[in-house]
């Protein structure tokens, strides 16, 4: 089967730049880009490229290409799912807030909506693929309602998970480690439909790095990956608490273990705590999966890289205060960096948040500049959280568009993302703009220690 026309529900971090990319590699199919957001696609098709809705390096220049080409972004869903041949799911899957599983398991809601919709709108076969994240045995809830509430048109199930990681998305679409495709094999069918599939990632992706499976193993592995990344941060964060209490530098033993072939380098930089829309709602998702099974010392087992990370990050936070002689009531903390990693103006689960609420209980002033994020969203992250009024998060969270205005008075600093632009700071300007004495609590170990004491800093990172 030759698929000539996709449609993607879903215009966000996922679904945006990956049918940027399958648009931009295969220019003979049409990709339409869906969401009811209407302001969303209005400024994916903003004329001016820095207006895209998602900031991540490189996606304006495969978007100007494919763009009007074979691109397009609309709110028309239901003349995209019927002219498709092959639909990507990829609406939010946001962990539950109510009901059964409160707090753990992930809300289908979005899912479950999009599956009745093509069932009402498809008046022709279609190959529907989940790309969100979803729990595993998804595929067959959406199997359920397609084959039941359907026009009588055949559909076929894929799992697709997606393995992109925000901030260096476009070259791991590009060139992904894998591509997972998990479908049904035994009907003719179901190998039509992976075919396809394999068809339009093998324009760019070499054949053996396009795995096939079923679709249970695809759904669990997207789960099992993202808690195995997990779960090396909150162990290296486990240690870094260890090394504060007894003089080893955490980056010296991430470096000596990194170096072991068999454990290798990757994911071992202490942090004040991995955020992301994917981590923690994976792995609750694992946890509630494996309590609904029964399998206890499973959940707990996963459950502790979560409580792990909810560690760190109050930690990072009590050692503010501490440090500051045990208040910081009517004292400014500026932070630099409110994403959850650099090069992304997504701040879901940020680390930052956390550690901003748990300072304003304190009754700290937070003055706050992050090159990408808007002091909207960083209100909307607090409000979201809800754990005090909104006039009140409005009170204490300040926001700057510029550095050195936020840094201005400041009793401490506390760098809560890595972006690279920090570095490069007149950090002489900014210690002579602070109270003294002025703290640096990096969060990120990213600056220059030494640099930063030889200024007259006084410099705390993670884990030394
Ligand atoms: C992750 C997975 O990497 C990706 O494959 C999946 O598709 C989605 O989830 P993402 O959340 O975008 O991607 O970012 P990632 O680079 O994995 O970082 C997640 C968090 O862990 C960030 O807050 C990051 O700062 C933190 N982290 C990562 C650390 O604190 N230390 C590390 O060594 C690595
Ligand atoms: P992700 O990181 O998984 O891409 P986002 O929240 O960035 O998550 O994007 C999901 C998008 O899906 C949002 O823009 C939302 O408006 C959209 N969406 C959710 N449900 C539907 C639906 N039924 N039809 C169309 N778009 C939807």
């Amino acid at each position: 089967m030759n698929i000539k026309s996709i449609c993607c529900i879903g215009a966000g971090y996922v679904g945006g730049p990956t049918m940027a990319v399958i648009a931009q590699k295969n220019p003979d199919i049409k990709v339409t880009v869906v969401d009811l957001n209407a302001q969303r696609i209005a400024d994916w098709n903003h004329t001016d490229l820095k207006k895209l809705p998602i900031y991540e390096p490189g996606l304006d220049e495969v978007v100007a290409e494919a763009r009007g080409r074979n691109l397009f972004f609309s709110t028309e869903v239901d003349k995209a799912i019927d002219a498709a041949e092959l639909i990507f799911i990829s609406v939010n899957t946001p962990t539950k807030n109510y009901g059964a599983g409160k707090g753990m398991a992930a809300d289908l809601k979005y899912v479950e909506l999009c599956a009745r919709q093509i069932a009402k709108v498809a008046t022709s076969d279609k190959i529907v693929v989940e790309k969100s994240t979803l729990p595993v045995k998804t595929a067959e809830a959406i199997q359920n309602i397609l084959d039941h509430t359907g026009n009588g048109v055949d559909f076929q199930i894929l799992s697709n998970p997606e393995f992109l990681a925000e901030g260096t998305a476009m070259r791991d679409l590009a060139v992904p480690d894998r591509v997972l495709i998990g479908g049904d094999s035994s009907s003719s069918k179901g190998q039509q439909a992976i075919q396809a599939l394999v068809d339009i990632y093998s324009s760019w992706v070499p054949k053996e790095n396009i795995l096939t499976t079923n679709v249970w193993s695809s759904e669990l592995s997207k789960l099992t990956a993202n808690a195995f990344l997990a779960q090396r941060v909150s162990s290296i964060n486990a240690l870094s608490e260890l090394c504060e209490a007894t003089g080893a530098d955490v980056q010296e033993v991430a470096k000596a273990i990194g170096m072991d072939s068999r454990i290798g380098p990757k994911f071992l930089q202490a942090s004040v705590g991995f955020g992301g829309s994917c981590f923690q709602k994976d792995i609750l998702n694992l946890v509630y999966i494996a309590k609904s099974l029964g399998l206890d010392e499973v959940a707990d087992y996963w459950h502790h890289v979560i409580l792990m990370n909810n560690h760190q990050r109050d930690r990072f936070a009590k050692n503010i205060i501490k440090t500051l002689y045990s208040t910081v009531n009517g004292k400014t903390i500026a932070f630099l960096g409110w994403a959850f990693k650099k090069d992304t103006n997504d701040t879901r689960e940020s680390a930052a948040i956390y550690v901003a609420d748990l300072l304003m209980d304190e009754q700290a002033t937070i003055k706050v500049f992050d090159p990408k994020v808007t002091a909207t969203q960083m209100q909307a992250d607090l409000n979201y959280l809800n754990t005090r009024p909104e006039d009140e998060n409005a009170t204490y969270l300040k926001t700057e568009r510029d550095p050195y205005a936020a840094l201005e008075g400041a009793h401490a600093l506390a760098v809560l993302t890595e972006w690279d632009e920090f570095k490069t700071y007149d950090w002489q300007r900014i210690y002579n703009k602070m109270q003294k004495p002025a703290f640096v609590f990096d969060g990120r170990n990213v600056l220059d220690r030494a640099a930063l004491e030889t200024i007259g800093f006084i410099y705390k990172g993670i884990g030394s």
